[in-house]
């Protein structure tokens, strides 16, 4: 995507990556860009400024006192930017951000930016799940921050794990999703289901599962904040949906089914999160069912229900609407994915461990689509619809 005439700030973080920044700056730079760097104190011990200098043609801030800006460097640059990019941001750069300190050059600037603003972690994994930054990186995604990254690989100290600073390109590609920013997908209409179906035995029992549709409330409520319309067709659950998206509450998989192919011809995407029950009981008797004399068994025979996703991607003509399918397993996750990917001829499917799923607010998800496996760093749900959501953006645009 052109960055062409754009003003992009790139903030240079004290960290072992830091001498990656000078690739994302190459990278901004070749997308038509115009670049300038702050760096902070001791990111200038891991890369030499005349690096930045040499390659943006305007020597990097350092310091608050910088003698080539004649006013306040933090309020000219932050006037200049469109967008700030952090890479490396380390622990300590998003724990100052988050609290909102403003004690360098690039911390004084981003006190003071109204631009949208991209964090590129890299640090130890250890560093980067600990509760500390877990909670900034919240508080900085809450204050319209985005994250590109961090990816899984060989660290710093030898050791694999979450924590590498995320390629050029990708970081690139989420600035210029952040410029967009609110429009990303703004005219577009997105059916999204959530939660469990439940499936009656009797008027008293039934067959469901543990589905909390919290990632699928997560997605609306990212979605809506993008612009898009939100229309959220949910089973049975005691979490509540977002505000400001439509709702059509639902029961077991056919009205789920009924409900999402009443809508589905509007939708420019459809993403099933909804945990939709493979079977249901051939029967549902009209009464109780009585515990009947001595019988120590007794069995359900159960049919199974409609694979509303499979139906939609059998039933699709062309690329409209977009399908994207979730897919939570005990094990072979990414594997099993991409099985249902083909199966159900959907655009991609995003994977997840159960153990890190079921009504968590964290989670670990990998977007398996046609040209490979993308995962992403464990976060918050929120975290995760953001990335799906940026994919879904590219597959839309
Ligand atoms: N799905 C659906 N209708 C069904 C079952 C699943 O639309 N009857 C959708 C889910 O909403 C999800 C995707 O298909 O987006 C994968 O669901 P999953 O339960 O993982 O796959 P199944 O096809 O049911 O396979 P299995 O349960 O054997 O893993």
């Amino acid at each position: 995507m052109s960055l062409e005439g754009k003003h992009v700030l790139v903030g240079v973080g004290g960290g072992i990556a830091a001498y990656k920044a000078v690739l994302l700056v190459r990278e901004l730079g070749r997308r038509r860009a115009l670049v300038k760097v702050a760096m902070t104190p001791s990111a200038t011990r891991f890369v030499g400024a005349s690096t930045f200098g040499g390659i943006t043609g305007t020597p990097p801030v350092t310091d608050l006192w910088d003698p080539s800006y004649p006013g306040e460097v933090h309020v000219e640059l932050a006037a200049w930017t469109d967008a700030i990019v952090v890479a490396p941001a380390t622990a300590n750069l998003l724990a100052r951000a988050a609290a909102g300190m403003a004690d360098d050059a690039l911390l004084a600037t981003l006190s003071c930016a109204e631009c949208p603003v991209v964090y590129a972690p890299a640090m130890h994994e250890r560093m980067w799940l600990s509760p500390p930054t877990v909670r900034n990186v919240e508080r900085l995604r809450e204050d319209g921050a985005r994250f590109a990254g961090p990816l899984r690989g060989p660290l710093a100290s030898g050791e694999e794990g979450w924590g590498r600073l995320a390629e050029p390109e990708e970081i690139a590609d989420t600035v210029a999703a952040a410029l967009v920013g609110g429009d990303q997908l703004a005219g577009k209409t997105l059916v999204i289901s959530v939660g469990p179906t439940l499936e009656d035995i009797d008027p008293v029992r039934f067959i469901s599962n543990r589905s909390s549709g919290r990632m699928g409330f997560a997605l609306a409520s990212v979605a809506r904040d993008r612009g898009a319309r939100v229309v959220v067709v949910m089973g049975p659950t005691s979490v509540q949906p977002p505000p400001g998206v439509e709702v059509h509450a639902v029961r077991s998989a056919r009205e789920m089914q009924q409900a999402v192919n009443d809508v589905a011809d509007d939708a420019d995407a459809i993403i099933m999160t909804a945990a939709v029950a493979d079977y249901r009981p051939a029967e549902m008797a009209e009464q109780k069912i009585k515990k009947t004399g001595n019988k120590d068994h007794m069995s359900i025979e159960l049919v199974k229900n409609p694979d509303i996703l499979a139906g939609l991607g059998a039933a699709r003509k062309g690329t409209r609407p977009a399908l994207v399918g979730f897919a939570m397993e005990t094990h072979d996750v990414v594997a099993y994915a991409r099985r249902k990917l083909t199966q159900k001829k959907v655009d991609f499917m995003v994977a997840n461990e159960a153990s890190v799923g079921f009504g968590r607010d964290d989670t670990q998800v990998t977007i398996v689509d046609h040209d490979g496996d993308h995962p992403q760093p464990p976060g918050s749900k929120m975290a995760a619809a953001g990335a799906v959501l940026d994919r879904l953006a590219k597959l839309l645009a």
